[in-house]
């Protein structure tokens, strides 16, 4: 499974303690930044991991910022992406299994790294159900067409 990874400065270190667990579960990770604990904006690390999540280079992104919020926000302005803030383990694999979530997000400022690094795992163990969640996103990809044209 092929991931991606990114932050801004508020999940830098939340970041690097995901990578490290990845690296040894032995995923395929593909860390996009940010490397350095100056000010920077999230957008910019959103972007580039949404745009490789939907172009399908990768599985599945993860996101970082001091909350959780602002990365999602700007990862899910890009068509295709689904892109869940989750502070728990319900949510986290509810979001994959109703949601077809693509992205996780997490804020480094709320959750704990045992509690987030447990959201990860269930976050990627975690199995679309389909059936009729699969028509509810086909309604979200219907919102995004009608103001995509
Ligand atoms: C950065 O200070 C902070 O605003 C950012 O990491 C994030 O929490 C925004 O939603």
């Amino acid at each position: 499974m092929r991931i991606a990874l990114g932050s801004d400065h508020g999940g830098i270190e939340l970041r690097k303690e995901i990578l490290n667990y990845l690296n040894l579960k032995g995923y395929e990770v593909k860390d996009f930044g940010t490397h350095t604990a100056e000010s920077c904006d999230y957008p910019d690390y959103a972007l580039p991991v949404a745009e490789a999540v939907a172009n399908k280079e990768f599985d599945f992104g993860i996101l970082v910022c001091g909350t959780g919020i602002g990365i999602g926000i700007a990862a899910n302005k890009v068509p295709g992406i689904r892109a869940a803030l989750c502070s728990d383990t319900f949510s986290a694999h509810a979001t994959r299994e109703h949601n077809d979530a693509n992205i996780l997000t997490l804020g480094q400022r709320v959750v704990g790294v045992g509690l987030a690094l447990d959201i990860v795992k269930t976050f990627l163990d975690s199995k679309f159900e389909g059936d009729r969640h699969q028509g509810r996103i086909n309604k979200i990809a219907e919102i995004e067409k009608k103001y995509n044209k």
